[in-house]
């Protein structure tokens, strides 16, 4: 099976860079960022800590905003939501949604309850990444509008979990909650849809696998069970007439 061309990229001898012209990467830079891709986790047990300096989070909201966006939408928006009151004020959300989860997941709704699933009540950061109101742009999303905004602000929270890394803070993703008493919670405005719940801050120590490997929940798979075999070619020239 033919192997894309960013997993033969991996396999280029390391040396400094290839690029003739501009800024490029050494071998240890290179290295670091493959690092943080491999250490990067979902986290969900945080350190007690004091929120973070405003210049690291500068950092961090800087490294999302770095994100690439459809058409150059930048439909991310974030919000700080670290205070006591709005930690209480949002862990219900979440709860009420783990447990409609534990409910439609049927047989293993038990050990699904044992799951930790957020970090809300002590992390030392909580952001809400929000969507937009749409603004009407059409490059690139003429055909698939609500998908590529979607996928343009999962690459900022991607970025953001990434610089966090690097930073040796953690970050989890709580998607648990029910969007619109989250909307209306958050006071957006028509349009906007929240995305997720960002815990962000320092951790006991990071999982060196998926949580949900260790705890047994599921087992990733390996890349080479994505790699697709691609299809005969379609012809383009036209069916012979009938005769
Ligand atoms: C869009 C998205 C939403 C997620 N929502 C939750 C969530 O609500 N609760 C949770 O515990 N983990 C959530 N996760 C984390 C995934 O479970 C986690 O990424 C996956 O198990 C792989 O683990 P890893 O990120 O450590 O590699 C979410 C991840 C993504 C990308």
């Amino acid at each position: 099976m033919p192997v894309p061309c960013h997993t033969q990229a991996q396999a280029l001898p390391v040396g400094d860079g290839l690029a003739e012209d501009g800024p490029s990467f050494n071998a240890a830079e290179r290295a670091a960022v493959y690092r943080a891709i491999a250490l990067r986790r979902d986290m969900r047990h945080f350190a007690p800590s004091p929120p973070l300096p405003d210049d690291q989070l500068q950092r961090l909201l800087q490294a999302a905003h770095a994100a690439p966006s459809v058409g150059l939408m930048q439909p991310w928006r974030f919000m700080r939501l670290s205070s006591p009151e709005w930690r209480a004020r949002l862990q219900p959300l979440v709860e009420a949604e783990r447990q409609r989860t534990a409910v439609a997941l049927g047989e293993r709704d038990t050990e699904f309850l044992q799951l930790k699933v957020d970090g809300i009540r002590d992390c030392a950061e909580l952001l809400a990444v929000v969507l937009a109101p749409d603004d009407g742009t059409v490059f690139g999303r003429l055909s698939q509008p609500r998908q590529m905004a979607w996928c343009s602000a999962a690459c900022a929270v991607q970025n953001l979990w990434l610089a966090a890394r690097a930073e040796n803070l953690g970050m989890g993703w709580v998607s648990m909650f029910d969007p619109a008493a989250l909307a209306s919670a958050l006071s957006l405005p028509a349009g906007a849809e929240p995305l997720g719940l960002l815990c962000l801050g320092p951790v006991p120590a990071f999982y060196d696998r998926p949580m949900l490997e260790t705890t047994g929940w599921r087992q990733g798979r390996p890349l080479g069970d994505m790699l697709m075999a691609s299809p005969p070619l379609p012809s383009l020239s036209p069916p012979p007439s009938p005769v």
